[in-house]
């Protein structure tokens, strides 16, 4: 870095660095690591030197996808599901992520949302929509008596994503992540059993109803794994797009409806 760099400059930078993606300090100083290279001899080894210890990470499975499938299935509880997850070793994003975010909620819950993957906040907290996007989603779901704190099934909701980990920089999932990550997903639900799924955003969809086009699909009752299946626009797009509020609010009442219909 330039060392005359001023404070002004420095802001620039920084805000620079925010507007590519950058979202995390991993050091107070920057390290030139070209620089380190040179510096640092490689240590000479003789033949009595034993071979420092070096811890060796689980091996990714031969055949993630056949791991997930068997590693869902054989799950018959929640938690069960949640060990099985944290330890599977098939997905990339995992070695990236600092937590693994698995569910929030009451899992005796009517109501189940799937949301897309943790965002920066999820990932340091290892709960699903603890950012900015989650507080407006518990304030529209507030809007029709539901929280997700609640201990009343009627009154609860139960709250995971398609992803357990945060994909760097916040991308969106791959189809390849997404379809790896299916069977787990698959079973939660099973195993949670809600009487209705709302599916947040193109992820969910492309996961569960294997297309995509949310401004088109939400508000439209579907059906996803045999449950019925509200698809809305994700409150992250909300927050961009203000205006698009009023139809969430047109999806959450319908949800209120179905609720009361079948109490
Ligand atoms: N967006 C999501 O889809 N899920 C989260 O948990 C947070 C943001």
């Amino acid at each position: 870095m330039d060392s005359a760099l001023d404070w002004h400059g420095a802001k620039a930078l920084l805000e620079w660095y925010v507007e590519l993606g950058a979202v995390d300090a991993v050091g107070d100083v920057p390290i030139d690591r070209y620089a380190l290279a040179a510096e640092t001899p490689k240590p000479a080894r003789t033949r009595a030197t034993a071979a420092p210890e070096v811890p060796v990470a689980d091996p990714a499975p031969a055949d993630p996808a056949a791991e997930a499938e068997a590693l869902a299935a054989s799950a018959q509880t929640l938690e069960d599901l949640a060990q099985a997850m944290r330890g599977f070793d098939g997905l990339d994003l995992k070695k990236g992520a600092r937590n693994f975010v698995f569910a929030d909620g009451n899992p005796a819950a009517r109501v189940m949302i799937v949301g897309e993957a943790p965002g920066a906040d999820e990932d340091r907290i290892g709960r699903p929509f603890v950012g900015r996007a989650g507080q407006l989603l518990d304030r529209m779901l507030a809007a029709i008596g539901l929280d997700r704190t609640a201990t009343d099934p009627d009154e609860a909701v139960y709250i995971t994503n398609v992803l357990p980990w945060r994909p760097p920089g916040n991308r969106t999932p791959e189809a390849r992540e997404i379809a790896l990550m299916l069977p787990f997903l698959k079973r939660h639900i099973e195993l949670a059993d809600p009487e209705i799924l709302v599916l947040m955003g193109n992820v969910p969809c492309s996961a569960l109803l294997g297309r995509t086009g949310i401004l088109r699909m939400r508000g439209r009752w579907t059906e996803a794994l045999g449950r019925p299946a509200m698809p809305m626009t994700h409150p992250a797009y909300l927050l961009r797009n203000p205006a698009a509020k009023r139809e969430a609010w047109a999806d959450l009442l319908e949800i209120r409806a179905r609720l009361d219909a079948a109490p």
